[in-house]
Protein backbone atom coordinates (compact mmCIF):
# COMPACT_ATOMS: atom_id res chain seq x y z
CA UNK A 1 0.00 0.00 0.00
CA UNK A 2 2.48 2.41 1.29
CA UNK A 3 4.78 1.68 -1.63
CA UNK A 4 1.78 1.80 -4.16
CA UNK A 5 0.97 5.51 -2.70
CA UNK A 6 4.43 6.53 -2.92
CA UNK A 7 4.60 5.75 -6.44
CA UNK A 8 1.69 7.28 -7.51
CA UNK A 9 3.02 10.46 -5.28
CA UNK A 10 6.24 10.19 -7.60
CA UNK A 11 4.35 10.23 -10.52
CA UNK A 12 2.23 12.75 -9.86
CA UNK A 13 5.22 14.81 -8.83
CA UNK A 14 7.22 14.05 -12.01
CA UNK A 15 4.44 14.71 -14.26
CA UNK A 16 3.00 17.42 -12.17
CA UNK A 17 6.27 19.20 -12.27
CA UNK A 18 8.05 18.22 -15.89
CA UNK A 19 4.78 18.92 -17.29
CA UNK A 20 3.75 22.48 -15.50
CA UNK A 21 7.58 23.58 -16.75
CA UNK A 22 7.34 22.40 -19.96
CA UNK A 23 4.23 23.92 -20.79
CA UNK A 24 5.47 27.08 -18.64
CA UNK A 25 8.76 27.37 -20.93
CA UNK A 26 6.84 26.48 -24.25
CA UNK A 27 3.91 28.84 -23.60
CA UNK A 28 6.64 31.56 -23.07
CA UNK A 29 8.06 30.86 -26.10
CA UNK A 30 4.61 30.54 -27.98
CA UNK A 31 2.95 33.39 -26.94
CA UNK A 32 6.71 35.68 -27.26
CA UNK A 33 7.90 34.47 -30.67
CA UNK A 34 6.52 37.15 -33.60
CA UNK A 35 3.41 35.85 -34.89
CA UNK A 36 3.78 34.06 -37.71
CA UNK A 37 1.31 35.37 -40.02
CA UNK A 38 2.02 39.17 -39.27
CA UNK A 39 2.13 39.79 -42.87
CA UNK A 40 -1.02 37.21 -43.79
CA UNK A 41 -0.41 33.13 -44.33
CA UNK A 42 1.98 32.42 -47.18
CA UNK A 43 1.86 29.66 -48.31
CA UNK A 44 -2.11 29.54 -47.64
CA UNK A 45 -2.89 25.87 -49.91
CA UNK A 46 0.25 23.87 -48.78
CA UNK A 47 -0.84 21.01 -46.91
CA UNK A 48 1.48 20.81 -43.38
CA UNK A 49 -1.06 19.59 -40.56
CA UNK A 50 -2.38 17.17 -43.39
CA UNK A 51 1.07 15.61 -44.42
CA UNK A 52 1.57 15.58 -40.73
CA UNK A 53 -1.49 12.86 -40.35
CA UNK A 54 -3.79 15.00 -38.09
CA UNK A 55 -4.50 17.42 -35.30
CA UNK A 56 -4.28 17.61 -32.06
CA UNK A 57 -6.70 18.31 -29.84
CA UNK A 58 -6.26 21.06 -26.65
CA UNK A 59 -2.83 22.15 -26.51
CA UNK A 60 0.23 19.81 -27.28
CA UNK A 61 3.81 21.70 -27.89
CA UNK A 62 5.01 18.72 -29.92
CA UNK A 63 2.09 18.95 -33.08
CA UNK A 64 4.02 20.55 -34.77
CA UNK A 65 5.30 20.72 -38.59
CA UNK A 66 8.48 22.78 -40.13
CA UNK A 67 7.06 25.45 -41.83
CA UNK A 68 9.44 27.78 -44.05
CA UNK A 69 12.30 28.70 -41.79
CA UNK A 70 10.36 27.49 -38.65
CA UNK A 71 7.47 25.64 -37.50
CA UNK A 72 3.95 25.63 -36.91
CA UNK A 73 1.32 24.07 -34.76
CA UNK A 74 -1.72 21.62 -35.63
CA UNK A 75 -3.07 21.88 -32.03
CA UNK A 76 -6.39 23.40 -31.44
CA UNK A 77 -4.29 25.77 -28.50
CA UNK A 78 -2.75 27.42 -31.38
CA UNK A 79 -6.62 28.89 -32.59
CA UNK A 80 -6.50 30.99 -29.55
CA UNK A 81 -3.74 32.98 -30.08
CA UNK A 82 -3.86 32.27 -34.58
CA UNK A 83 -0.54 33.08 -34.03
CA UNK A 84 1.18 29.96 -35.07
CA UNK A 85 -1.37 27.64 -36.68
CA UNK A 86 0.22 25.95 -40.00
CA UNK A 87 -1.44 27.37 -43.15
CA UNK A 88 -4.09 24.38 -43.68
CA UNK A 89 -4.68 24.17 -39.87
CA UNK A 90 -8.45 25.93 -40.18
CA UNK A 91 -9.05 24.21 -43.05
CA UNK A 92 -7.87 21.08 -42.55
CA UNK A 93 -8.45 20.50 -38.70
CA UNK A 94 -11.72 22.78 -38.35
CA UNK A 95 -12.88 22.54 -42.40
CA UNK A 96 -13.44 26.61 -42.20
CA UNK A 97 -12.16 29.53 -43.77
CA UNK A 98 -8.95 30.32 -42.67
CA UNK A 99 -8.47 34.06 -41.33
CA UNK A 100 -5.92 36.40 -42.51
CA UNK A 101 -6.56 35.61 -45.99
CA UNK A 102 -7.06 38.59 -48.17
CA UNK A 103 -7.37 38.62 -52.12
CA UNK A 104 -6.02 41.61 -54.02
CA UNK A 105 -6.36 42.32 -57.21
CA UNK A 106 -4.28 43.69 -59.52
CA UNK A 107 -4.75 43.88 -63.34
CA UNK A 108 -7.71 41.92 -63.25
CA UNK A 109 -5.92 38.90 -61.60
CA UNK A 110 -6.28 37.94 -57.74
CA UNK A 111 -3.49 37.18 -55.59
CA UNK A 112 -3.77 35.89 -52.19
CA UNK A 113 -2.23 37.43 -48.90
CA UNK A 114 1.17 37.53 -49.18
CA UNK A 115 2.11 37.55 -52.42
CA UNK A 116 4.20 39.93 -53.68
CA UNK A 117 5.13 41.85 -56.39
CA UNK A 118 7.31 44.75 -57.63
CA UNK A 119 6.51 48.33 -58.79
CA UNK A 120 9.66 49.93 -59.67
CA UNK A 121 11.57 49.65 -56.88
CA UNK A 122 9.19 49.09 -54.11
CA UNK A 123 7.93 45.81 -53.36
CA UNK A 124 3.98 45.60 -52.71
CA UNK A 125 2.50 42.44 -50.70
CA UNK A 126 -1.05 41.37 -50.67
CA UNK A 127 -2.41 42.02 -47.01
CA UNK A 128 -5.06 40.37 -44.58
CA UNK A 129 -7.08 42.64 -45.38
CA UNK A 130 -7.32 42.32 -48.83
CA UNK A 131 -5.33 45.72 -49.96
CA UNK A 132 -2.10 45.88 -51.15
CA UNK A 133 0.98 47.21 -48.81
CA UNK A 134 3.69 48.63 -50.79
CA UNK A 135 7.38 50.09 -49.74
CA UNK A 136 7.97 53.76 -49.77
CA UNK A 137 11.37 54.07 -51.26
CA UNK A 138 12.00 56.84 -53.74
CA UNK A 139 12.96 55.18 -56.83
CA UNK A 140 15.58 56.55 -59.35
CA UNK A 141 13.54 56.43 -61.73
CA UNK A 142 9.95 58.06 -61.34
CA UNK A 143 7.87 58.68 -63.66
CA UNK A 144 6.06 61.57 -62.46
CA UNK A 145 9.38 63.35 -61.91
CA UNK A 146 10.19 62.43 -65.29
CA UNK A 147 7.06 63.79 -66.73
CA UNK A 148 7.39 66.89 -63.86
CA UNK A 149 10.89 67.52 -65.94
CA UNK A 150 9.45 67.21 -69.65
CA UNK A 151 6.47 68.90 -68.72
CA UNK A 152 8.41 72.18 -67.51
CA UNK A 153 10.21 74.52 -68.90
CA UNK A 154 13.60 73.35 -67.65
CA UNK A 155 15.93 73.40 -70.38
CA UNK A 156 16.50 69.49 -70.58
CA UNK A 157 14.29 66.12 -71.41
CA UNK A 158 14.31 63.82 -68.61
CA UNK A 159 14.05 59.81 -69.84
CA UNK A 160 13.53 56.79 -68.45
CA UNK A 161 16.55 54.10 -68.05
CA UNK A 162 15.46 50.55 -68.15
CA UNK A 163 19.24 50.01 -66.47
CA UNK A 164 17.94 52.16 -63.64
CA UNK A 165 14.03 51.16 -63.62
CA UNK A 166 13.82 49.24 -60.28
CA UNK A 167 16.39 50.65 -58.20
CA UNK A 168 15.91 53.21 -55.24
CA UNK A 169 17.23 56.54 -55.04
CA UNK A 170 19.65 55.61 -52.39
CA UNK A 171 21.05 52.48 -54.22
CA UNK A 172 21.52 55.14 -57.09
CA UNK A 173 23.29 57.09 -55.11
CA UNK A 174 25.43 54.53 -53.42
CA UNK A 175 26.27 52.53 -56.41
CA UNK A 176 25.99 54.44 -59.55
CA UNK A 177 28.48 57.63 -58.11
CA UNK A 178 31.23 57.32 -56.16
CA UNK A 179 33.73 59.83 -55.84
CA UNK A 180 35.21 61.24 -52.38
CA UNK A 181 35.97 65.24 -51.82
CA UNK A 182 39.72 65.09 -51.81
CA UNK A 183 41.27 64.98 -48.35
CA UNK A 184 44.33 66.08 -49.26
CA UNK A 185 45.06 69.91 -50.87
CA UNK A 186 45.71 69.58 -54.42
CA UNK A 187 48.15 72.49 -55.27
CA UNK A 188 46.53 75.15 -57.36
CA UNK A 189 47.87 76.33 -60.66
CA UNK A 190 48.91 80.00 -61.22
CA UNK A 191 46.53 81.97 -62.59
CA UNK A 192 46.39 82.10 -66.31
CA UNK A 193 45.88 85.02 -68.58
CA UNK A 194 42.34 84.42 -70.01
CA UNK A 195 42.69 85.60 -73.48
CA UNK A 196 40.01 85.51 -76.11
CA UNK A 197 38.05 82.32 -76.02
CA UNK A 198 35.16 80.60 -78.78
CA UNK A 199 31.39 80.47 -77.89
CA UNK A 200 31.65 76.90 -78.53
CA UNK A 201 34.50 74.31 -78.24
CA UNK A 202 34.38 70.43 -78.41
CA UNK A 203 38.03 68.12 -77.91
CA UNK A 204 36.72 65.95 -79.94
CA UNK A 205 36.55 68.31 -82.66
CA UNK A 206 39.78 69.89 -82.10
CA UNK A 207 41.77 66.44 -81.28
CA UNK A 208 39.87 63.95 -83.25
CA UNK A 209 40.65 60.05 -82.54
CA UNK A 210 42.08 61.12 -79.50
CA UNK A 211 39.19 61.85 -76.80
CA UNK A 212 37.75 58.87 -75.36
CA UNK A 213 34.57 57.63 -75.45
CA UNK A 214 32.44 57.67 -72.14
CA UNK A 215 32.26 53.91 -70.27
CA UNK A 216 29.64 52.80 -68.50
CA UNK A 217 30.48 51.77 -64.24
CA UNK A 218 28.31 49.63 -63.96
CA UNK A 219 26.71 49.35 -60.25
CA UNK A 220 29.80 50.18 -59.01
CA UNK A 221 30.21 53.12 -57.35
CA UNK A 222 33.90 54.02 -58.69
CA UNK A 223 32.98 57.05 -60.57
CA UNK A 224 36.45 58.55 -59.05
CA UNK A 225 38.67 55.59 -61.37
CA UNK A 226 36.44 56.21 -64.45
CA UNK A 227 37.08 60.01 -64.70
CA UNK A 228 40.46 59.70 -63.34
CA UNK A 229 41.50 57.07 -66.01
CA UNK A 230 39.51 58.87 -69.19
CA UNK A 231 41.07 61.89 -67.91
CA UNK A 232 44.95 60.69 -68.26
CA UNK A 233 43.53 59.18 -71.34
CA UNK A 234 42.65 62.52 -73.28
CA UNK A 235 45.70 63.83 -72.24
CA UNK A 236 47.98 61.72 -72.83
CA UNK A 237 46.50 61.30 -76.72
CA UNK A 238 46.62 64.70 -77.01
CA UNK A 239 50.16 65.11 -75.64
CA UNK A 240 51.63 61.95 -77.34
CA UNK A 241 49.85 64.10 -80.52
CA UNK A 242 48.20 60.81 -81.49
CA UNK A 243 51.32 58.52 -81.22
CA UNK A 244 49.35 56.38 -78.23
CA UNK A 245 45.77 56.47 -77.95
CA UNK A 246 45.41 54.23 -74.66
CA UNK A 247 42.03 53.63 -73.21
CA UNK A 248 43.46 53.20 -69.82
CA UNK A 249 41.93 50.34 -67.30
CA UNK A 250 39.52 51.86 -64.67
CA UNK A 251 39.36 48.51 -63.38
CA UNK A 252 43.27 48.51 -62.51
CA UNK A 253 42.48 51.48 -59.90
CA UNK A 254 39.69 50.05 -58.75
CA UNK A 255 41.54 46.39 -58.20
CA UNK A 256 44.99 47.80 -57.55
CA UNK A 257 44.66 51.21 -56.12
CA UNK A 258 43.23 50.56 -52.45
CA UNK A 259 44.91 52.12 -50.36
CA UNK A 260 42.55 54.42 -48.24
CA UNK A 261 40.26 53.53 -51.22
CA UNK A 262 36.97 51.75 -51.35
CA UNK A 263 37.04 50.06 -54.46
CA UNK A 264 33.33 49.92 -56.24
CA UNK A 265 32.22 51.68 -52.62
CA UNK A 266 33.54 55.17 -53.48
CA UNK A 267 37.09 56.36 -53.52
CA UNK A 268 39.59 59.73 -53.71
CA UNK A 269 40.48 61.36 -56.95
CA UNK A 270 43.81 62.18 -55.13
CA UNK A 271 44.78 58.28 -54.05
CA UNK A 272 43.84 57.85 -57.98
CA UNK A 273 46.17 60.63 -59.32
CA UNK A 274 48.73 59.17 -56.84
CA UNK A 275 48.59 56.02 -58.26
CA UNK A 276 48.49 56.71 -61.46
CA UNK A 277 51.90 58.87 -61.44
CA UNK A 278 53.64 56.67 -58.82
CA UNK A 279 52.59 53.32 -60.28
CA UNK A 280 50.99 53.67 -63.70
CA UNK A 281 48.57 51.78 -64.99
CA UNK A 282 47.86 49.78 -68.28
CA UNK A 283 45.00 49.92 -71.10
CA UNK A 284 41.49 48.42 -70.91
CA UNK A 285 42.01 46.17 -73.17
CA UNK A 286 45.04 44.88 -71.06
CA UNK A 287 42.78 44.63 -67.74
CA UNK A 288 39.07 45.21 -68.92
CA UNK A 289 36.67 46.37 -66.63
CA UNK A 290 34.31 43.70 -65.42
CA UNK A 291 31.05 45.25 -63.83
CA UNK A 292 30.11 43.61 -60.95
CA UNK A 293 27.39 41.14 -60.89
CA UNK A 294 25.87 41.49 -57.44
CA UNK A 295 25.69 44.58 -54.65
CA UNK A 296 27.46 45.67 -52.63
CA UNK A 297 30.09 44.86 -55.27
CA UNK A 298 32.69 42.76 -54.94
CA UNK A 299 36.64 43.97 -56.24
CA UNK A 300 38.43 41.57 -57.53
CA UNK A 301 41.91 40.70 -56.22
CA UNK A 302 44.99 42.83 -57.80
CA UNK A 303 45.99 41.64 -61.46
CA UNK A 304 48.92 43.95 -62.48
CA UNK A 305 51.96 45.27 -60.80
CA UNK A 306 54.84 47.24 -61.61
CA UNK A 307 58.05 47.76 -60.92
CA UNK A 308 60.39 50.82 -61.33
CA UNK A 309 62.99 50.30 -64.46
CA UNK A 310 64.74 53.65 -63.42
CA UNK A 311 63.82 57.48 -64.57
CA UNK A 312 60.92 57.31 -62.83
CA UNK A 313 59.40 54.60 -65.34
CA UNK A 314 57.80 51.51 -64.67
CA UNK A 315 57.24 48.03 -66.09
CA UNK A 316 54.53 45.69 -66.02
CA UNK A 317 55.61 42.35 -63.88
CA UNK A 318 52.65 40.52 -64.82
CA UNK A 319 50.68 39.62 -68.21
CA UNK A 320 47.32 41.21 -68.87
CA UNK A 321 44.66 39.73 -67.33
CA UNK A 322 42.84 38.31 -70.01
CA UNK A 323 42.77 36.17 -72.86
CA UNK A 324 44.53 37.45 -75.36
CA UNK A 325 48.32 39.19 -75.84
CA UNK A 326 48.08 42.70 -75.31
CA UNK A 327 50.61 44.73 -74.33
CA UNK A 328 50.92 45.50 -70.80
CA UNK A 329 52.71 49.00 -71.09
CA UNK A 330 52.22 50.99 -68.17
CA UNK A 331 51.42 54.49 -68.67
CA UNK A 332 52.03 57.09 -65.87
CA UNK A 333 51.19 61.01 -65.26
CA UNK A 334 52.37 63.79 -63.49
CA UNK A 335 51.25 65.28 -60.89
CA UNK A 336 47.75 66.83 -61.42
CA UNK A 337 46.86 70.48 -60.29
CA UNK A 338 43.83 72.33 -59.21
CA UNK A 339 42.25 74.88 -61.35
CA UNK A 340 40.96 77.47 -59.76
CA UNK A 341 36.79 77.86 -60.11
CA UNK A 342 37.16 80.75 -62.84
CA UNK A 343 35.37 79.49 -65.78
CA UNK A 344 37.46 81.56 -68.00
CA UNK A 345 40.16 79.83 -66.73
CA UNK A 346 38.78 76.18 -66.80
CA UNK A 347 37.65 77.28 -70.83
CA UNK A 348 41.49 77.79 -70.92
CA UNK A 349 42.75 74.89 -69.42
CA UNK A 350 40.80 72.73 -71.57
CA UNK A 351 41.59 73.96 -75.16
CA UNK A 352 45.17 74.55 -74.53
CA UNK A 353 45.23 70.88 -73.14
CA UNK A 354 42.00 68.89 -73.51
CA UNK A 355 39.68 67.39 -70.98
CA UNK A 356 39.71 68.07 -67.40
CA UNK A 357 38.10 66.22 -64.35
CA UNK A 358 35.65 67.96 -62.31
CA UNK A 359 33.33 66.91 -59.15
CA UNK A 360 29.92 67.39 -58.76
CA UNK A 361 26.80 66.80 -56.67
CA UNK A 362 24.55 64.22 -58.11
CA UNK A 363 20.80 64.75 -56.97
CA UNK A 364 17.74 62.98 -57.46
CA UNK A 365 16.64 64.28 -61.13
CA UNK A 366 19.74 64.25 -62.92
CA UNK A 367 19.53 60.03 -62.83
CA UNK A 368 16.55 60.50 -65.43
CA UNK A 369 18.73 63.77 -67.60
CA UNK A 370 18.36 62.49 -71.75
CA UNK A 371 19.17 65.73 -73.76
CA UNK A 372 19.28 69.36 -72.83
CA UNK A 373 21.41 71.77 -70.53
CA UNK A 374 20.78 70.32 -66.99
CA UNK A 375 20.16 72.16 -64.16
CA UNK A 376 18.86 70.66 -61.04
CA UNK A 377 15.23 71.22 -60.89
CA UNK A 378 12.84 71.59 -58.05
CA UNK A 379 10.36 69.04 -59.34
CA UNK A 380 10.97 66.57 -56.20
CA UNK A 381 10.27 69.71 -53.68
CA UNK A 382 7.00 68.80 -52.96
CA UNK A 383 7.95 65.67 -52.11
CA UNK A 384 8.86 63.93 -48.77
CA UNK A 385 12.49 65.13 -48.15
CA UNK A 386 13.68 61.30 -49.00
CA UNK A 387 12.95 61.85 -52.78
CA UNK A 388 15.72 64.86 -52.30
CA UNK A 389 18.71 62.97 -52.05
CA UNK A 390 22.64 63.90 -54.03
CA UNK A 391 25.80 62.28 -53.64
CA UNK A 392 29.34 63.43 -54.91
CA UNK A 393 30.08 62.19 -58.59
CA UNK A 394 33.09 62.85 -60.75
CA UNK A 395 33.39 63.43 -64.43
CA UNK A 396 35.19 64.37 -67.18
CA UNK A 397 35.02 68.07 -68.91
CA UNK A 398 35.29 68.39 -72.67
CA UNK A 399 34.14 71.32 -74.25
CA UNK A 400 31.56 74.00 -73.84
CA UNK A 401 28.90 76.59 -75.98
CA UNK A 402 25.56 78.20 -75.76
CA UNK A 403 21.94 78.13 -76.77
CA UNK A 404 19.66 80.79 -76.72
CA UNK A 405 16.47 79.59 -74.35
CA UNK A 406 12.79 79.97 -75.52
CA UNK A 407 12.83 83.48 -73.91
CA UNK A 408 15.43 84.44 -76.00
CA UNK A 409 18.12 84.78 -73.14
CA UNK A 410 21.86 82.88 -73.40
CA UNK A 411 22.62 79.58 -71.64
CA UNK A 412 26.02 78.88 -71.60
CA UNK A 413 27.10 74.98 -70.70
CA UNK A 414 29.66 72.52 -70.40
CA UNK A 415 30.03 69.56 -72.49
CA UNK A 416 30.91 66.58 -70.08
CA UNK A 417 31.18 62.85 -70.04
CA UNK A 418 29.47 60.97 -67.80
CA UNK A 419 30.25 56.66 -66.83
CA UNK A 420 26.98 55.65 -67.30
CA UNK A 421 27.13 54.30 -70.81
CA UNK A 422 26.50 55.41 -73.63
CA UNK A 423 22.57 54.95 -73.90
CA UNK A 424 22.25 57.80 -71.03
CA UNK A 425 22.00 61.56 -71.77
CA UNK A 426 23.38 62.48 -75.28
CA UNK A 427 25.31 59.72 -76.13
CA UNK A 428 26.72 59.05 -72.86
CA UNK A 429 28.09 63.08 -72.36
CA UNK A 430 25.58 65.45 -70.93
CA UNK A 431 25.10 69.52 -71.13
CA UNK A 432 25.09 71.55 -67.63
CA UNK A 433 25.02 75.40 -67.14
CA UNK A 434 28.13 76.67 -67.26
CA UNK A 435 29.65 79.61 -65.32
CA UNK A 436 27.07 79.31 -62.44
CA UNK A 437 28.74 76.46 -60.57
CA UNK A 438 25.81 74.24 -61.55
CA UNK A 439 25.74 70.94 -58.83
CA UNK A 440 29.24 73.07 -57.80
CA UNK A 441 30.74 71.12 -60.94
CA UNK A 442 33.07 74.12 -61.22
CA UNK A 443 34.33 73.83 -57.55
CA UNK A 444 37.18 71.62 -58.18
CA UNK A 445 38.67 70.78 -61.29
CA UNK A 446 41.52 68.50 -61.99
CA UNK A 447 44.54 68.87 -64.94
CA UNK A 448 47.15 66.64 -65.37
CA UNK A 449 50.07 66.04 -67.50
CA UNK A 450 51.16 62.08 -69.11
CA UNK A 451 54.54 61.58 -68.40
CA UNK A 452 55.83 60.94 -71.95
CA UNK A 453 59.13 61.23 -73.08
CA UNK A 454 60.03 61.39 -77.01
CA UNK A 455 61.42 57.43 -76.74
CA UNK A 456 57.70 56.45 -75.45
CA UNK A 457 56.39 57.82 -78.31
CA UNK A 458 58.70 55.83 -80.97
CA UNK A 459 57.97 52.47 -78.97
CA UNK A 460 54.33 52.71 -78.60
CA UNK A 461 53.71 54.29 -82.75
CA UNK A 462 56.01 51.16 -83.06
CA UNK A 463 54.11 48.73 -81.05
CA UNK A 464 50.56 50.10 -82.38
CA UNK A 465 51.46 49.90 -86.04
CA UNK A 466 53.01 46.01 -85.73
CA UNK A 467 49.76 45.39 -84.21
CA UNK A 468 47.51 46.48 -87.06
C1 LIG B 1 -10.89 29.56 -33.57
O1 LIG B 1 -10.76 31.01 -33.63
C2 LIG B 1 -11.83 31.64 -34.29
C3 LIG B 1 -11.46 33.10 -34.42
O2 LIG B 1 -10.89 33.60 -33.23
C4 LIG B 1 -13.13 31.41 -33.52
O3 LIG B 1 -14.19 32.04 -34.17
C5 LIG B 1 -13.37 29.92 -33.44
O4 LIG B 1 -14.51 29.67 -32.63
C6 LIG B 1 -12.17 29.20 -32.84
N1 LIG B 1 -12.39 27.78 -32.96
C7 LIG B 1 -12.07 26.95 -31.99
C8 LIG B 1 -12.40 25.51 -32.26
O5 LIG B 1 -11.62 27.29 -30.92
C1 LIG C 1 10.24 52.58 -67.54
O1 LIG C 1 10.84 51.44 -68.07
C2 LIG C 1 10.45 50.23 -67.47
C3 LIG C 1 11.20 49.07 -68.09
O2 LIG C 1 12.46 49.40 -68.45
C4 LIG C 1 8.97 50.03 -67.63
O3 LIG C 1 8.58 48.82 -66.99
C5 LIG C 1 8.24 51.20 -67.02
O4 LIG C 1 6.87 51.07 -67.24
C6 LIG C 1 8.73 52.50 -67.65
N1 LIG C 1 8.11 53.61 -66.96
C7 LIG C 1 7.65 54.68 -67.57
C8 LIG C 1 7.05 55.73 -66.74
O5 LIG C 1 7.70 54.79 -68.78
Amino acid sequence: MNTILLTVAALLLVTGEGTADRILSRRTKRELASPLHLRGIRDPYGSYCQRRGGCCPGRDDMCTVPYLDTICYCDLFCNRTVSDCCPDFWGHCLGVQPPFIGTCERNGNKFLTGQTYKENCNLCTCGSTGRWECEQHSCLMEADMIQAVNRGNYGWRAANYSQFYGMTLDEGIRYRLGTQRPSRTILNMNEIQSEQLPLYFNSVEKWPGKIHEPLDQGNCAASWAFSTAAVASDRISIQSMGHMTPQLSPQNLISCDTRNQGGCAGGRIDGAWWYLRRRGVVTEDCYPYRPPQQTPAEVARCMMQSRSVGRGKRQATQRCPNTHNYHNDIYQSTPPYRLSSNEKEIMKEIMDNGPVQAIMEVHEDFFVYKSGIYKHTDVSFTKPPHYRKHGTHSVRIIGWGEERRVDGTIQKYWIAANSWGKNWGENGYFRIARGENECEIEAFVIGVWGRITMEDMHNHHHHHRKRK
